[in-house]
């Protein structure tokens, strides 16, 4: 008797749940999809207007969206079940992309016309649920999530009826991002690195986080109980997708020592670019299949249009950064059962063109736009928060060219996937949409001799 008294007093004492301490692939299958709310219900009658911000950015669609869906059932499952150096993938795409299936163990997860609860892809309660982080560097969702009636957020002390509230300050930081935008290869490669990038630059020094600049912060209220507040963080999320965010990322200023030039002499054009708006680097996160590009064109007084190329550096890898016509991404065979697949064109820009990018290289060297499949890389020849880079062209002036003025524009663009790339898998157009971060102009006269 007495011992039985002893255990429940014993067992009293323990708390009601214990704390989940698992994160990343520790955390497949740990819960049940009733310990998660659906967003719905956060947004149905309280947080009205965040979940309407929600909605519309990429976090509520990264499961849904076609090419994530294409990528995902296309080549990442038939990969990883064909090849066992990535077979982890399977499941660990949706530890990111749909990471309440990925905690439930629901992989692969139903495709998206299911409409299954993966579709929620990274709801409410995936990130206000979150406790922390497994280790000391975040990357490959090792987020710890503790689901249940207390959610966590950036202050105290509010009231709901709905539920609990604790000011988590963890929620307010760069880390709790990278737990998703850092993210290694099987083959230990960073093909995500967006908040080790940012940590090595100016931004984290100064104390500002990702949440500053996507997450910024106005007067209003952040549910229908909630009260006025002068600093509410709303849940934009702007990125890659939002041409207005990629707008004037870069500044760019073209000029030249040789205003005055006659034809057949050779003139030089001098291009800046100031990356004066992103925390890490541009291109950043899906930098496989990111291009930004500078294209630079003379026109002369008649409206004749001369495409200008580039002067090369000299730097180690550097053929990956100036625009060609050779082929990539051979490694595509794999996944879709073509053994001798021979690559498809890997820019699909105009030739000679500066591209700033990172190539990732498969294991056989080769470039790959399947992250997962990254041993290695090429130069890093993107451009790093407040960097600046500057980029020459030297032109023999063609002997027919118009006398007169000569208007010379540099235009530097930004493709969020290369169009072969979209055109090969049949991803849809908007996804290879070509925007224009930035543009500047110079002229020159040109002159008898
Ligand atoms: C990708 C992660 C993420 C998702 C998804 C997300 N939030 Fe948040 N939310 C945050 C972060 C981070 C903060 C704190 C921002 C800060 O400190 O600057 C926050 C803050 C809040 C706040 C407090 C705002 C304030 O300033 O008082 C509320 C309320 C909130 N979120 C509700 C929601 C609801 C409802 C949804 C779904 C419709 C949602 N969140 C989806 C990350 C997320
Ligand atoms: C649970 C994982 C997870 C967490 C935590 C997370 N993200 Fe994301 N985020 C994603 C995924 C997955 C995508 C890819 C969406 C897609 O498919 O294009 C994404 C996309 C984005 C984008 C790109 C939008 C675009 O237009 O392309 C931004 C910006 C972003 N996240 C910012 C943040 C910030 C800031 C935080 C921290 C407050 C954060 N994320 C936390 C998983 C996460
Ligand atoms: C100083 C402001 C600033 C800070 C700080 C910042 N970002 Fe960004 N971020 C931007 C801008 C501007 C863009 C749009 C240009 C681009 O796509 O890189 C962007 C783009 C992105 C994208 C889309 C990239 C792509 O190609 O899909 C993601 C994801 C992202 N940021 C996540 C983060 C995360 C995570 C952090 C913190 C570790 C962070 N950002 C910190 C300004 C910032
Ligand atoms: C560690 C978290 C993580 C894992 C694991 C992960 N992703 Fe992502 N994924 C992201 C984030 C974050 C972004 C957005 C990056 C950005 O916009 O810069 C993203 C972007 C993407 C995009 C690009 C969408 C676009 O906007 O162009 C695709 C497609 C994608 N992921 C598919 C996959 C597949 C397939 C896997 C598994 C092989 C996978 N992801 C594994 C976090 C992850």
């Amino acid at each position: 008797m007495r011992k039985t008294i002893a255990i429940l007093l014993f067992l009293t004492a323990l708390p009601a749940f214990s704390q989940n301490t698992k994160g990343g692939d520790d955390a497949k299958g740990i819960f049940k999809y009733e310990n998660f709310q659906k967003p719905d219900e956060c947004g149905s009658s309280c947080h009205t207007d965040f979940y309407a911000q929600w909605k519309q950015m990429m976090m509520s669609k990264c499961y849904t969206h076609e090419w994530d869906e294409i990528e995902y059932f296309k080549l990442a499952v038939p990969h990883a079940e064909k090849e066992p150096k990535v077979a982890g993938v399977k499941a660990g795409c949706n530890g990111c992309h749909a990471p309440v299936s990925f905690m439930v163990g629901d992989v692969p997860p139903p495709k998206p016309e299911a409409n299954s609860r993966a579709n929620e892809s990274v709801g409410c309660d995936v990130c206000h649920t979150v406790t922390g982080f497994v280790g000391d560097t975040p990357f490959n969702f090792n987020f710890i999530s503790n689901p249940g009636t207390t959610k966590y957020g950036n202050r105290g002390g509010t009231q709901s009826p709905a539920h609990e509230t604790k000011k988590l300050p963890f929620l307010s930081k760069a880390e709790f991002c990278g737990t998703c935008h850092n993210e290694k290869s099987p083959f230990g490669a960073w093909v995500k690195a967006t908040h080790l990038e940012w940590k090595e630059g100016p931004y984290s020094k100064e104390g500002v986080q990702c949440q500053n600049c996507h997450m910024p912060r106005t007067p209003g209220i952040s549910s229908a109980m909630g009260e006025q507040r002068q600093d509410i963080a709303q849940h934009l999320f702007h990125g890659a997708h939002d041409p207005g965010k990629v707008r004037g990322t870069v500044e760019l200023r073209i000029h030249t020592d040789s205003p005055d030039i006659a034809p057949g002499e050779q003139a030089k054009f001098t291009v800046v670019l100031f990356n004066q708006k992103t925390g890490h680097k541009f291109p950043t996160g899906s930098a496989e299949e990111r291009m930004l590009w500078l294209h630079v064109e003379a026109v002369d007084a008649k409206g004749k249009i001369y495409h200008l190329s580039v002067d090369k550096k000299g730097f180690q890898g550097e053929d990956y950064t100036i625009a060609s016509n050779v082929l990539a991404y051979q490694d595509m065979g794999v996944p879709l059962s073509k053994p001798d697949f021979k690559g498809i064109q890997r820019d699909g820009i105009p030739e000679g063109d500066r591209i700033f990018r990172m190539p990732y290289l498969d294991s056989q060297g080769r470039m790959t736009i399947q992250q997962w499949n990254t041993a290695s890389f090429g130069p890093d020849y993107r451009i790093g928060p407040r960097e600046t880079k500057t980029e020459t062209f030297t032109w023999l002036v063609p002997d027919d060219v118009e006398i007169g003025t000569m208007t010379v524009n540099a235009v530097l663009n930004y493709q969020k996937l290369p169009t072969p790339v979209a055109e090969f898998l049949g991803v849809p157009k908007e996804e290879a949409e070509i925007m224009e971060v930035n543009s500047h102009k110079t002229i020159i006269e040109i002159v008898d001799d």
